[in-house]
């Protein structure tokens, strides 16, 4: 079992110097809005993923005013405890260590200790481009296979230097023809292994999300109306990236860029057989975020042995009772993670926890 049994937080968004201890597997987190329960949330993902789930860039989580911050958290695996600690220092450089070890590149801790968040944001997961539902197979086959990582951080790497030749008005010479060629070879070799394991994964993950939205939509009274399905989608399918780059070589330099790839790759969700985002109603929608997510953690738990850490920001809103119900049975009980809920509500929270049945801590922020 992953429990996280203390954090302490310095200069970190609204918290100059912050402490607090869990004793529980489930702790509600409750506050008026702004008092810092999404930023409590931020800051354990930071444990578990070396970055923000909600900044794109470290200094914005810095205590406005002030410089750096830093985060410690006492994990306990088993009887493995692990202190971890991210320092961003005054010069903007991150550090990571465990038990006072730094890691020399961050991603070699990604996977250790895994995380999962439900935010009201992820909706654009469903509503959102396809990037959104590429980041989220990424962060997820990332943090359960880190050759998978590296993989990703070469084709992303490969992508950019053949975009940036693609709109190199020297791009014709002989020189930058033949870097193109080692570039197609490069990326096609990444983008090729991407593809093959994403079909891998989604194969078994596609019907566990099926099935987690059922459970989730579905009451004791009356059987589920609702039928969806989704589906991959890569250009892959058609050829191998190495044909395909080679087919759309004139496309490319006409478009400046790389027309075909993994990097446009998505998963398609229709209900009756139409657009899911188009047709879903708000619940429906919110329903599906969390089959992913409930999903993307029992594969982490399948796959590591031990449930990640979940991370439920804001949840209660739009879903009926019934949904609730099920969400928090599945998240309290079944799923084996240790859990962390915010809500403004303190009595909704303690309600909807105290139902139950399993002991619980209630935060007042
Ligand atoms: N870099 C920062 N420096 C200082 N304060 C910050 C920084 N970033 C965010 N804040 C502030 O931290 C406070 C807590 O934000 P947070 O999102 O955690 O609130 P919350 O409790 O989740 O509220 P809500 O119920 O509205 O979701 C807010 O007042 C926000 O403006
Ligand atoms: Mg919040």
């Amino acid at each position: 079992m992953l429990r996280l049994q203390k954090i302490a937080l310095t200069q970190f968004k609204n918290y100059p110097h912050f402490e607090l201890g869990f004793s529980q597997q489930v702790v509600g987190i409750c506050g008026p809005n702004g008092v810092g329960k999404t930023s409590l949330l931020d800051a354990i993902h930071y444990l578990g993923l070396t970055k923000s789930y909600f900044s794109r860039h470290d200094e914005q989580v810095v205590q406005a005013g002030c410089q750096g911050f830093r985060i410690e958290g006492h994990l306990q695996l088993g009887q493995t405890q692990t202190l971890i600690t991210c320092i961003l220092r005054e010069n903007g450089k991150k550090e990571f260590a465990a038990n006072g070890t730094p890691y020399e590149r961050l991603s070699a801790h990604i996977g250790k200790f895994p995380v999962v968040v439900i935010a009201p944001d992820d909706a654009v997961l469903i509503t959102g481009d396809s990037k959104e539902r590429r980041s989220f197979i990424d962060q997820l086959l990332s943090q359960i296979d880190a050759e998978y990582l590296q993989h990703l951080i070469r084709y992303n790497r490969y992508l950019l230097q053949r975009n940036a030749l693609l709109k190199d008005p020297a791009v014709a010479t002989p020189s930058n023809r033949s870097l193109l060629e080692v570039l197609d070879e490069q990326l096609a070799t990444e983008g090729q292994f991407i593809y093959e394991s994403r079909c891998a994964f989604l194969t078994s993950f596609i019907p566990q999300v099926i099935e987690e939205y059922r459970s989730i939509a579905s009451s004791d009274e009356s059987p589920l109306r609702e039928t969806i399905s989704i589906s991959y989608q890569s250009h892959l399918q058609q050829e191998p990236l190495h044909s395909l780059l080679r087919h759309s070589r004139q496309a490319d330099l006409g478009a400046q860029r790389t027309t075909k790839g993994t990097h446009r790759d998505d998963l398609v969700v229709t209900m009756h057989q139409q657009p899911f985002r188009q047709l879903a109603s708000q619940g429906q929608r919110k329903s599906l975020l969390f089959a992913l997510k409930l999903a993307q953690a029992a594969v982490i738990k399948q796959k590591k042995g031990f449930a990640p850490l979940l991370l439920l920001d804001d949840v209660f809103e739009k879903l009926d009772d019934n949904r609730i119900k099920n969400l928090l049975q599945k998240v309290g009980s079944e799923a084996g993670s240790q859990v962390f809920i915010t809500d403004t509500s303190a009595d909704r929270l303690d309600r909807q926890l105290s139902n139950l049945g399993i002991p619980f801590q209630l935060v007042s922020l």
